[in-house]
């Protein structure tokens, strides 16, 4: 572990948005301005003192969260609760405390003058909403979100969800086309689950439209030494495995070699 990236942080605030998804604050004016779209931290619940020994269980394994959200020292963190590690992040309250690793790996690339397709899936969500309040004086911006069920979806400009309980039904990568054109979008980004990712870089790459994606992988070590995470990334001839927490997570998607994912 980098212990020049390991800190402990108290909970400013706990928010509640849905039975699953809860966003914890944190203040830190530092750690604000070093943090980027895209990059993400090791996160684990220190629990309170007290509430750890009346527990006796903290799981040991650091979860890599998304930077949500970033102004003036404000970092903000948007998880949805699935497994251990996430429940036991849901259960801290303002005031205990959070232990962190990062900012780590490389963000999302910044331009300016484009007319740019946002398109996230599940908790894909988070890192896309911090991108899109640095682009968005700058860019025309159209973001289209989807999810399982109303449960999965947040505000963005148009929503799908798989059981049609809100927006348009079906997955989120079906209304790419119609918005490509409409928009005349020269730029797209997304986060989501490997086959919406998948899906949405065949249609880009099949317009020849520049695209970065968010890769979600399975992390180890979080940091840069295990290789667990590694992806194949490059030419079709010469790819290589490049590390998820380190190089990525967002690549360009048409580097990315989907056929062996
Ligand atoms: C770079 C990056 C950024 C992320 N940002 C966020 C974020 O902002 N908010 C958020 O809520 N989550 C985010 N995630 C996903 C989050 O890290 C996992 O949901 C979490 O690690 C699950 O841990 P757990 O102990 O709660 O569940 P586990 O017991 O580890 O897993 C529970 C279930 O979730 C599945 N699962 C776990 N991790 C993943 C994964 N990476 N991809 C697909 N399925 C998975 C498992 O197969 C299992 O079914 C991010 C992941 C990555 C790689
Ligand atoms: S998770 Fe260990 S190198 Fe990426």
């Amino acid at each position: 572990m980098n212990s020049s990236l390991y800190r402990q942080r108290a909970i400013q605030l706990r928010e509640e948005l849905s039975d699953d998804y809860f966003t914890l604050w944190i203040w830190d004016e530092a750690l604000g301005a070093a943090g980027k779209p895209g990059q993400f931290y090791n996160v684990r619940a220190l629990a309170s003192l007290k509430n750890a020994q009346n527990s006796g269980k903290i799981p040991k394994l650091f979860k890599p969260i998304s930077i949500f959200d970033n102004q003036g020292g404000r970092i903000g963190f948007m998880i949805k609760k699935v497994g251990e590690g996430t429940a036991a992040l849901s259960k801290l309250r303002a005031g205990d405390m959070l232990e962190l690793i990062g900012p780590n790996g490389n963000g999302f690339p910044i331009f300016r003058g484009k007319r740019i397709l946002l398109v996230s899936g599940g908790i894909g969500y988070p890192p896309l909403w911090y991108l899109q309040k640095e682009l968005i004086n700058h860019n025309q911006i159209y973001w289209m979100h989807g999810g399982a069920c109303q449960g999965d979806v947040f505000p963005s400009d148009e929503i799908w969800t798989e059981d049609g309980s809100i927006g348009r039904q079906g997955r989120v990568c079906s209304g790419m086309l119609e918005n490509i054109n409409k928009y005349d979008v020269d730029l797209i980004y997304s986060c989501g689950p490997l086959p919406m990712l998948a899906s949405a870089a065949e249609i880009s790459k099949s317009l020849n439209i520049e695209h970065y994606v968010s890769l979600e992988s399975y992390m180890a070590c979080g940091i840069g030494v295990c290789h667990g995470c590694a992806v194949p990334i490059g030419a079709k001839n010469d790819w290589e495995y490049l590390r998820v927490c380190k190089e990525g997570p967002v690549f360009n998607a048409e580097e990315v070699r989907w056929e062996l994912m």
